[in-house]
């Protein structure tokens, strides 16, 4: 990374965003090489992600400027509009999160928040019968399924734990996509936006750069 050292600089990610980010980072790791291994710490770990993205849901309407999902959530055009000017090398600066890394946000945070319901509707029979209306929906779909109905005893098989591995594989997928493209926008401007999500400071705007 070229930077000036002299460049003025702008705090742009606050601390709770910061701490929401690498707690969110740890939190799925662990539940990611615990699963199947080591339960009680797979669950607590899965329960912290949760945790972090309810905050995170508040404070994207109570947190700081570049937190809010009103600065950064954009719908469908801009965001294919956005992915069109990237293809073509010319897209613009943001001091936020752009519209690609935005819509990504969106779908890590509805994977997580799937994964760790999933996780909690398996983890005891009686979650799922709690459901009003679920079982007219889709219990036939499950007694079929290996044959595995919930609330039969404490055996964790069938398609809620299809569900469960699929969106955490999904999650694999998504945080591989994430990371490229933290690393194709740190190359396109000039910028190392990893540190930046430690420091919470990025090279202030230049004309052009979207603020
Ligand atoms: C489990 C893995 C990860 C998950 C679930 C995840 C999730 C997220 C989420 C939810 C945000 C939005 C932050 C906010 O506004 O609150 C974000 C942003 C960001 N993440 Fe990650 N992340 C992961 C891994 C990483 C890694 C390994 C890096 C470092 C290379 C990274 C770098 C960033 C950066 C730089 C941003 C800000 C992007 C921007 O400038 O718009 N993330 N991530
Ligand atoms: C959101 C983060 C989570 C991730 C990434 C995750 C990931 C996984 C994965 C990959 C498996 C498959 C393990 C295997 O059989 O090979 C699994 C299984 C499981 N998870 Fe999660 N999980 C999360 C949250 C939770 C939560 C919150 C709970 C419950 C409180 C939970 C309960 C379970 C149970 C009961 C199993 C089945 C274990 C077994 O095979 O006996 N998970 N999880």
């Amino acid at each position: 990374m070229t930077e000036t050292k002299s460049a003025a600089t702008m705090r742009v990610w606050d601390p709770l965003v910061r701490v929401f980010h690498w707690g969110l980072v740890a939190a799925f790791a662990t539940a990611w090489l615990t699963a199947d291994e080591v339960q009680p710490v797979h669950e607590v770990a899965g329960y912290t992600v949760a945790g972090l993205v309810a905050f995170r849901l508040i404070w994207g309407f109570a947190g700081s400027r570049y937190a809010r999902f009103a600065k950064f959530v954009k719908g469908p055009t801009a965001t294919l509009a956005y992915l069109g000017w990237m293809l073509r090398g010319q897209e613009r600066r943001y001091l936020g999160h752009n519209p690609a890394g935005a819509a990504m946000i969106v779908a890590l945070m509805l994977t997580l928040s799937g994964t760790a319901f999933t996780g909690w509707l398996m983890a005891e029979p009686e979650r799922v019968a709690m459901l009003p209306a679920l079982p007219q929906i889709v219990a036939p779909a499950w007694a079929d399924d290996d044959g595995a109905e919930y609330g039969e005893g404490r055996e964790v098989e069938g398609p809620l734990k299809e569900v469960h591995e699929t969106l955490a594989n999904l999650m694999l997928l998504l945080v591989a996509a994430h990371v490229g493209g933290v690393v194709l926008a740190s190359i396109r401007h000039r910028e190392n936006l990893a540190r930046a999500m430690i420091t919470g400071d990025k090279r202030a705007p230049e004309p052009g750069d979207i603020a």
